[in-house]
């Protein structure tokens, strides 16, 4: 996918999450320079992963700049997670071609989720990992290729809302207790076990499903 379509998925994004940064582009476009600091996460790691990394860690860089922030190293936590620099939150995604990142300042948003997905990879035997039971229901009456956008959709969702989630709570989701509904265009609602409530925002791009969810910050 050309570098100027993915404009228009930051420019979704950015709307979407009011006062973030968001960048998407292929990994090959985003092979800048590690921090010293970061080079220890991928040391001794196949040239692949290597390059997803570098390339989270661009498109972080190139947030911060579109933040008016100066780059700043983004190390990872023992969950994954990214550790942000003090005052923004934000979340890294990439498929085996394309990565995005969202950034915002963390008094805007006690946490951002992100996730990226190839539809082409889902497969229905993984619908009993990712689905619910009313979800599987739901998509059992839609014919096949359609059927699995909509799985890669809500499986992306729940990834997003996991990444979300973890900075917060220490502690991740589990795919099979939320459930996820389409609530209008470009847009869903998703529900956890214990009561909570989310919306998110999602983009059927080319080979590309996009989905995003900012947690306000505490007491809003
Ligand atoms: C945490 C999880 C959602 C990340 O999924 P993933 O497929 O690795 O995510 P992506 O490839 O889109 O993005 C990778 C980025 O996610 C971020 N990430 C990884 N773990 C994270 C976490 N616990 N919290 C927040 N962000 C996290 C990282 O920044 C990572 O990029 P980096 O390693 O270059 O820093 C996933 O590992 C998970 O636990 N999923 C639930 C179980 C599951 O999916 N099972 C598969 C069923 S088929």
């Amino acid at each position: 996918m050309p570098r100027k379509d993915l404009r228009a998925a930051e420019h979704f994004l950015e709307r979407a999450v009011p006062g973030c940064a968001a960048l998407v582009r292929p990994i090959a476009c985003l092979q800048g320079r590690l921090f010293p600091a970061e080079e220890k996460h991928i040391c001794g790691s196949a040239s692949k992963r290597q390059r997803e990394f570098i390339a989270t860690r661009t498109a972080a860089r190139e947030a911060m700049r579109k933040l008016g922030l100066p780059p700043q190293p983004v190390l990872k936590g023992q969950g994954g997670e990214p550790l942000w620099p003090a005052g923004i939150v934000g979340s890294l995604s990439h498929t085996d071609r394309v990565c995005g990142c969202i950034l915002a300042p963390r008094k805007r948003y006690l946490s951002l989720g992100l996730d990226l997905e190839d539809p082409r990879r889902m497969e229905e035997r993984l619908f009993p990992r990712i689905l619910t039971p009313e979800e599987r229901d739901t998509l059992s009456i839609l014919p096949r290729p359609r059927s699995l956008l909509l799985a890669t959709v809500i499986f992306s969702a729940k990834e997003a809302c996991i990444k979300c989630f973890y900075p917060v709570l220490g502690t991740s989701l589990r795919l099979r207790e939320m459930r996820v509904r389409f609530t209008g265009e470009n847009k869903f609602e998703i529900m956890g076990a214990k009561g909570w409530r989310l919306e998110g925002v999602y983009l059927l791009y080319g080979d590309l499903v996009i989905t995003a969810l900012a947690l306000p910050p505490r007491g809003k």
